[in-house]
């Protein structure tokens, strides 16, 4: 009988890890953490008015919104926090677009605080899908 228990206390540890990790993917992870970079960069662009890496940065931001491993919640209030950081995003290109720094300033820290909605939100839907 040693080894069915072994294999069911593998099993049980399994369970358990599978329960305590998040619904997040690798995949989810790896756009989640390139998003945090793009979006660094889009500081750094603001910085040293360099437009067409601005340019280039937000829009690898919205491409990432149209990857699936994005669209983790069905929620209408995770596809409403999505639409806010894209709505911020296209803000931020119109801005370079413009070449009018003061508003890509503003603009930038209305897209930090969509990610910062969009998350305050993902900590209770999650709570809440468990
Ligand atoms: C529409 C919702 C939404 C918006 C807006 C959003 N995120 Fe996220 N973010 C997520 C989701 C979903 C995850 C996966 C989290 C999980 O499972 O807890 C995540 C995870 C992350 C992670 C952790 C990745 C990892 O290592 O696991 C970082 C860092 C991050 N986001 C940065 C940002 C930044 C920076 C912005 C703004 C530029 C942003 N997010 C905007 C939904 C969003």
């Amino acid at each position: 009988m040693t080894v069915p228990l072994r294999w069911s206390v593998v099993l049980a540890l399994v369970v358990a890890l599978l329960g305590t990790t998040s619904a997040q993917t690798p995949a989810t992870g790896r756009v989640m953490r390139d998003k945090l970079a793009h979006s660094q960069k889009i500081l750094e662009a603001i910085l040293v008015s360099d437009y067409a890496s601005l340019d280039r940065e937000s829009a690898a931001l919205v491409r990432a919104t149209e990857l699936p491993a994005w669209a983790v919640l069905k929620s209408p209030e995770y596809l409403r926090q999505s639409a806010a950081f894209i709505s911020a995003i296209q803000d931020l290109r119109d801005a370079a677009k413009a070449r009018d720094l003061d508003a890509a300033a503003l603009d930038y820290m209305a897209l930090t605080l969509t990610c910062i909605q969009c998350h305050k939100h993902l900590k209770g839907a999650r709570i809440a899908g468990k």
